[in-house]
């Protein structure tokens, strides 16, 4: 998709089934669409209970257990979009690098990459060994007949981050190091990860999913210039290798209120928003003719129902001023959500006028 300007020759979809690509692609329908990050897991009774005896990394490479674990939420809250069972270092895994994914802590790194000799030794990723994630997203495809699936990518900063933290970080200082220090390496390295993001989003946009998703969850740990010089022109060309598709595609980071005016240059059609800046802040942040994804705090699900009823109507009133809004959370939902309390949610945004 090359641009998200409103046209008046094409009708406007109304049904549900195609609010999340009409408001994708910058236009506004009679129904707010919504699906929630991190929908699948472990919120989820169902989830819990059919991950039972099979390791994270195991289990995003089961094209049964992806398309099962895919659906649960979609059948249990009605969201308007799937979002595909996987993790973001799964590509990395591929690739041949020793990852685990340790419950509670997250991807943790076995050798991490800090010198010369590490970044020149990443293997290449080679598409042949991503046959489950196509098989998994035609299954899935078949199976939701006309609600959209997502796919999705770790953006080359946040995979670098972990590569060369080992593991979950709070200050990100060795990442920070390695680019501000050795900046030639860390372009080797980025590009390196930048091919890996392509590769693994254009198997699944191959295979059947209709909208994607760069996750940079840790962007939000740099200044403005030095995510415009050190991280933005990779995840511009992980947008550029997909500009041939006509997917419409979704740049998101946490804590990424700085940089909103600049992941806005990167190449996607919509823009993701985390829950600290209000909405409307950050539509006009972003620059006209972009579509947001936003952004309920997710500890807000936690308060009492009148409370979360406020606040969703505060962002679905401060969404109107983008050119489409896809309705959902600031950030990924937590674990203790109560997951009828998301049904709710859904129900509530499917209530709301969308215009
Ligand atoms: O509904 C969905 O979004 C499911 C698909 C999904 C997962 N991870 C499954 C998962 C997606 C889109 C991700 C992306 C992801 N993974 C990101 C970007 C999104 C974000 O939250 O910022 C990041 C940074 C990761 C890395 C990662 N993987 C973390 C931080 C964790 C949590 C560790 C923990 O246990 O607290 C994981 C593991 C993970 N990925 C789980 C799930 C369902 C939990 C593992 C389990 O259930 O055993």
């Amino acid at each position: 998709m090359s641009t998200t300007e409103p046209t008046t020759t094409e009708p406007i979809n109304d049904s549900l089934d195609g609010a999340l690509l009409t408001a994708a692609r910058g236009r506004r329908s009679d129904h707010l669409p919504v699906w929630f990050m991190r929908q699948a897991g472990r919120s989820l009774p169902e989830y819990r209970a059919r991950r039972q005896g099979t390791v994270m990394l195991q289990a995003c490479q089961d094209p049964d257990l992806v398309t099962e674990l895919t659906m649960q939420p979609v059948s249990r809250h009605g969201v308007d979009a799937a979002i595909l069972f996987s993790d973001i270092v799964v590509p990395l895994v591929v690739a041949g690098i020793d990852v685990d994914i340790v419950p509670g802590v997250g991807p943790v790194i076995e050798a991490p990459v800090r010198s010369l000799e590490d970044v020149r030794a990443l293997p290449q990723l080679d598409p042949a060994g991503l046959d489950f994630l196509g098989t998994a997203v035609r299954r899935l495809v078949a199976e939701l007949d006309s609600t959209p699936l997502i796919g999705f990518s770790g953006a080359p900063f946040t995979l670098a981050a972990y590569l060369i933290e080992g593991g979950p970080s709070k200050d990100h200082a060795l990442t920070k190091a390695f680019m501000y220090g050795r900046p030639e390496l860390w372009d080797e390295l980025l590009s390196a990860l930048a091919e890996y993001a392509s590769v693994f989003l254009r198997v699944q946009a191959a295979a059947g999913a209709s909208v994607l998703q760069l996750f940079d969850s840790w962007a939000g740990a740099l200044p403005a210039a030095a995510y415009e010089r050190y991280v933005l022109p990779y995840s511009r060309r992980v947008f550029a290798s997909l500009d041939d598709l006509d997917v419409p595609r979704i740049h998101f980071g946490v804590g990424t209120g700085e940089l909103l005016g600049l992941m806005a240059q990167a190449g996607a059609e919509i823009v993701g928003v985390d829950w600290r800046v209000p909405l409307a802040q950050a539509v006009s942040r972003i620059g006209p003719g972009h579509p947001v994804q936003g952004n309920l705090d997710p500890a807000i699900l936690l308060a009492d129902w009148d409370v979360i009823e406020a606040a969703v109507r505060e962002v679905v009133g401060q969404g109107r001023d983008a050119p489409g809004h896809i309705f959902n959370l600031g950030h990924g939902v937590l674990p203790q959500t109560d997951p009828e309390v998301l049904t709710r949610v859904v129900d509530l945004v499917h209530s709301l006028p969308a215009r």
